[in-house]
């Protein structure tokens, strides 16, 4: 019918820590992504290690799981017209040095691994990765 999407977005535990829930909410809010669903939640290592299974053979992979399982966290679902790539362009590049301005990993992000948020990378990660947070 039409390009509307959802995609997952999570607010990493170094965003939570500094109160930036709001302003990260607000610039998808207003760049016309509909926050359908919202949660914060703290999950275990164990729970992480399974959202970030693709990553597995990648040296970050063990720091990774305990840095999203560090704290509290906000997972959303996204909706909006191209959700998944618009999302992705507002969160800019994965290492904040490289993020461009006024992207949310810009403007927030301390480091690569401290990068203030998470974004499904294709409609088929998204759908697994909602169904992951939400549909279980
Ligand atoms: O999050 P994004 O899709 O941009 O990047 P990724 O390549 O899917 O990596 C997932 C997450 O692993 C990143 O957001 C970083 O927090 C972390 N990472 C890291 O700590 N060190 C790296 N060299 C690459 C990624
Ligand atoms: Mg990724």
């Amino acid at each position: 019918m039409n390009d509307l999407e959802q995609t997952l977005s999570i607010i990493k535990p170094d965003a939570v820590e500094r109160n930036l829930i709001e302003d990260i909410k607000s610039i998808f809010t207003k760049n016309n992504l509909v926050i359908k669903e919202n949660k914060k939640i703290h999950i275990t290592k164990e729970e992480a290690a399974e959202f970030y299974k693709v990553h597995q053979s990648k040296p970050f992979y063990d720091q990774l799981c305990a840095y999203l399982s560090s704290g509290p966290i906000v997972v959303m679902i996204l909706e909006g017209k191209d959700a998944v790539l618009k999302n992705r362009k507002l969160m800019g590049a994965t290492d904040p040095k490289n993020a461009d301005e006024n992207t949310i990993r810009k403007l927030y992000g301390i480091s690569i691994d401290k990068n203030s948020v998470h974004g499904s990378d294709s409609i088929e990660n998204a759908k697994k990765e909602i169904k992951f947070f939400f549909l279980n």
